[in-house]
């Protein structure tokens, strides 16, 4: 038998967006509505004190960012879906144009042959939702259930891939323990365990909704920053795979077992179920049951990795360690570790749903723009992912955060994440160098790396 080598024959070569940070068209066709709306808004939250309002305006441009995607040889194309377009309120019957809009979006990608991965909610929760407590309200799971069947009803006939929640770690852990994300809260422990209980238990009952019906693969994208030892040694390993699912801090929400323990083993960390303070969620066996619905991968959204050793636990980052403009540190070896550990604890095929760089951009003299930084970013990184494939970690796809520039929540258009450079003013794409080497990655399925 012939042992496949590096990346799968169907390997979901991609590029990811989230609606909120390329559609535009806020307030268009019927369209309530969301946090982020309201949040961008206010004075003082944005650094560039900019909004999401017209972004990318991919809402109008959907044809021709998808004609490049084309162009770009993409497999496959992860986007949102903004809640408030299909239903402007929250709940109740759908806003048959927001519908129209991603129909058209599904049946444009199915032309060109590139796959649709759906996320159903990439953090613009329905502001009137937001008004009843949000993710506070114990109905809150009912609504997200009802959103998602309304998804598996009008596109589960040509989407196949669906992840429930994108990065439950952020939009909880920066929006409601930190406050830079919208709504901006600052809770204390038991509020926040009574938000995550309610979104594990929303995450249970979509998978159920959308098991329904057309066979699909359903997962969810967590935020990660894998621990990767600082040599090969057992002792070393061992350590960095300890310290990469330890949830037992005041910043549980950003943890990695916190969330997916649950959602695949169908168990709270310990001090989770243990924690007795004054407003904790009541916890079930039925809770447990729904939330750990069989899915089919992980989704995994990694930028960076932290080194950890056996002798002195987190080793930090040397001075002058390589830094995105994010400040995030380059660790190409996240790719390796973080997969593989996944993997390992919780059996499951991997899908890379977020990966990539924000530089230093610009359109160049000729015209161009040259982002060599990034392409060297990216063979870094895909390197280690391939080592990760080789050695036996199950790999199905890898997407691109970003396919082109686009608003970077609090940071507004500070930052530059794309393939595809973004002229806001004109809303003129370039693809940028790194375009075009993705584009020669993906027809060589990976082997000139
Ligand atoms: C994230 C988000 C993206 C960000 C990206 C860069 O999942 O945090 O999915 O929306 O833009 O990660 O920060």
């Amino acid at each position: 038998m012939e042992v496949s080598r590096g990346f799968k024959t169907d390997f979901a070569w991609g590029a990811a967006t989230a609606s909120y940070q390329i559609e535009g068209a806020y307030d268009e066709d019927g369209k309530g509505l969301d946090i982020w709306d309201v949040f961008s808004h206010t004075e003082g939250k944005i650094a560039d004190d900019s909004s999401g309002d017209i972004a990318c305006d991919h809402y109008h441009r959907y044809k021709d960012d998808i004609a490049i995607m084309a162009d770009l040889g993409l497999k496959a194309y992860r986007f949102s879906v903004s809640w408030s377009r299909i239903q402007p309120d929250g709940t109740g019957a759908p806003n048959e144009k927001g519908i129209a809009f991603y129909n058209d979006l599904i049946d444009e990608l199915l032309k060109y042959g590139i796959e649709p991965y759906m996320t159903l909610y990439h953090w613009d929760l329905p502001y009137a939702l937001h008004l009843k407590g949000g993710w506070l309200n114990d109905e809150s799971p009912l609504w997200f259930a009802e959103y998602a069947r309304i998804i598996k009803e009008r596109f589960g006939d040509r989407v196949t891939h669906f992840m429930t929640f994108n990065e439950p770690q952020v939009f909880v852990g920066c929006g409601c323990f930190e406050g830079s994300h919208a709504p901006g809260y600052k809770l204390a422990k038991p509020e926040l365990l009574r938000i995550g209980h309610n979104v594990l238990k929303a995450h249970g009952m979509a998978v159920k909704e959308l098991r329904k019906g057309k066979e699909c693969k359903i997962g969810f994208a967590a935020a990660s920053c894998p621990s990767i030892p600082v040599s090969d040694s057992a002792e070393d390993i061992d350590a960095a795979r300890e310290s990469y699912f330890v949830s037992d801090h005041p910043a549980f929400a950003f943890s990695d077992a916190y969330w997916a323990d649950p959602m695949v083993k169908g168990k709270y960390p310990e001090w989770v179920t243990s924690c007795k303070e004054r407003g904790v969620p009541t916890i079930t066996d039925e809770d447990m049951a729904l939330i750990s619905q069989p899915i089919d991968f992980i989704g995994l959204n990694i930028y960076n990795g932290k080194y950890i050793s056996a002798a002195k636990g987190g080793e930090g980052n040397a001075q002058g360690h390589a830094r995105t403009l994010m400040g995030w540190p380059v660790t190409p070896a996240a790719l390796y570790w973080g997969p593989k550990f996944y993997h390992e604890r919780y059996g499951l095929p991997i899908i890379i749903t977020e990966n990539g760089m924000s530089c230093h951009d610009e359109v160049s003299l000729d015209g161009k723009v040259h982002d060599p930084n990034r392409i060297d970013y990216l063979t870094r990184y895909l390197r280690e992912l391939k080592r990760a494939a080789e050695d036996g970690t199950e790999i199905d796809g890898y997407f691109q955060w970003s396919l082109m520039d686009n608003y970077e929540w609090a940071f507004g258009y500070l930052q530059r994440f794309g393939m595809i450079y973004v002229d806001y003013a004109t809303q003129e794409r370039i693809i940028k160098d790194s375009g075009h080497w993705y584009k020669s990655v993906i027809a060589s399925h990976g082997e000139d790396l």
